[in-house]
């Protein structure tokens, strides 16, 4: 692949103890690509070589499983779209933030972008070098700056002017140079889910374009702050590259206006939110959307920073769920599972399709049913007037497309633990986080003397 920002590393140098097999399944291999790391053998899903089924028993259920083929597969095609330019991927680990699809990753030249202190440890506790990391977010508190600023992270993407003050404050009292990158918020619409629209000047996210020209030119002239770079992200979930392009031509108008003014960048960090199939989307593909920012940023000579979150891990991850009940109403049918919203917060909260399939396959008539969880709260869905085969207590179904922003965004709502991640490779699982226990769910609260 092309040149990069960074030598590539040893992964197996890094801190974090490498995933014991917890597991070894001898199953006739099925074929799997890491184009299809979820394929139906003799009527069974699979998740690259070992069965779901075999998963869940040895599992439990609600059980979040990742392929880490497919993992890999997408980050070495992203990479290998933009292989003419010099470039990092940052790889937005808010959408799936467990250390083993990090190291995923890291092990193959990737640096993360993060936007909390969490996030941050995470990361380098994970051996991501200090100088692959980007830091966005729009509210990084001093103590997380101060923690950035000590790793030595490579660029500050920073949202606002007193954002920038407070960062040159923590440089000048650590007697350090902060890298700083300005967020401009570039007014386009993303034309996406109104949540997940970040560019728009209503959104509280960057900085508008002459505002920014000014704050970079009172950047330039302190002695803490160094200007590596422009930053600019304007949605997830994008289907097309219009949106993209769009962005990228207003930013390099900035750059532009900076170079007129003796202002002169080193990285482009264009963000992330290529989006991905789930139902019967056409995104396009990472060369796609790397040819037609290719083509604004032609004369352009900068080092690229892009953040795919979605795409690395999206279609890599699936949701494995026990049907606990099912249940005629009088105006729909339910099947009760024992994943619920708190597991995977999409379809509640966006009213986001995820495919669901049976983990044995059935032949007979199709049903239209409600898959909801066990919550209280009529919002608790995972799919709405869905045609799915006849299902029945104890069948397991996996809820596809689930591995970005499934695992990191769900809770411990109506005290209910949170699932356990597997990463499956070849022919071998490997628990990479376990389920929650009862007791996990209340470690850390005290009850005051008086109520004993
Ligand atoms: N960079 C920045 C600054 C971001 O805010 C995000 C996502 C990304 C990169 C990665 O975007 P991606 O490549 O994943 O589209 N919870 C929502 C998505 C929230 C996205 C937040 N920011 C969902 O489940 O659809």
């Amino acid at each position: 692949f092309g040149p990069r920002l960074h030598e590539p590393e040893n992964p197996m140098r890094s801190p974090l103890e490498r995933p014991r097999p917890m597991s070894r399944f001898f199953e006739h291999a099925p074929i799997f690509s890491p184009m299809n790391p979820f394929p139906c053998i003799k009527n069974r899903l699979f998740c690259e070589g070992v069965s779901l089924a075999s998963l869940a028993e040895r599992f439990g259920t609600p059980l979040y499983v990742y392929s880490h083929s497919a993992l890999a597969e997408g980050f070495r095609q992203y990479d290998a779209a933009f292989s003419q330019e010099e470039h990092l991927i940052c790889y937005s680990m808010k959408a799936n933030s467990n250390r083993a699809v990090l190291k995923t990753f890291i092990g193959l030249g990737g640096g993360i972008d993060v936007v909390t202190g969490g996030e941050l440890k995470r990361a380098l506790d994970a051996g991501c070098p200090a100088r692959r990391i980007v830091f966005s977010g729009v509210g990084k508190t001093a103590g997380e700056i101060e923690t950035a600023l000590t790793a030595g992270i490579l660029q500050f993407n920073v949202e606002s002017e007193q954002e920038l003050f407070t960062i040159e404050g923590s440089a000048a009292s650590l007697g350090r140079w902060a890298p700083i990158a300005l967020r401009v918020n570039p007014d386009v619409d993303p034309k996406t889910h109104h949540y997940i629209a970040t560019g728009l000047k209503k959104s509280k996210f960057g900085i508008e374009h002459e505002r920014a020209v000014a704050l970079y030119r009172r950047a330039a002239e302190s002695p803490h702050l160094d200007i590596t770079g422009i930053h600019c992200h304007i949605g997830s979930q994008l289907t097309s590259v219009k949106p993209f392009v769009e962005a990228v031509k207003k930013t390099v108008g900035v750059v532009k206006e900076l170079e007129a003014l003796g202002i002169r960048l080193k990285n482009i960090d264009i963000g992330g939110g290529l989006g991905i199939t789930y139902r019967n989307e056409k995104p396009p593909t990472p060369s796609q959307y790397a040819r037609a920012v290719r083509k604004v940023l032609k004369g352009v000579r900068k080092r690229l920073i892009l953040e795919p979150g979605r795409f690395l891990v999206g279609n890599a991850g699936i949701l494995v769920t026990r049907v606990i009940s099912t249940k005629k109403g009088t105006l729909k049918n339910f099947v009760v599972t024992d994943a619920a919203s708190n597991d995977l917060m999409r379809p509640s909260l966006y009213g986001a399709f995820h495919d669901i399939r049976p983990v044995v396959a059935t032949k007979g008539k199709k049903v239209k049913v409600d898959v909801v969880g066990p919550i209280c709260e009529t919002g608790d869905f995972l799919a709405q007037d869905r045609l799915l085969p006849s299902l029945t207590e104890g069948e397991l179904v996996a809820i596809m497309s689930a591995g970005a922003y499934g695992f990191s965004m769900s809770s411990t709502y109506n005290s209910r633990p949170r699932a356990a991640e597997v990463m499956v490779k070849g022919d071998e699982a490997f628990l990479i986080r376990e389920r929650e226990t009862l007791e996990d769910l209340v470690r850390g609260e005290k009850v005051p003397e008086f109520l004993t």
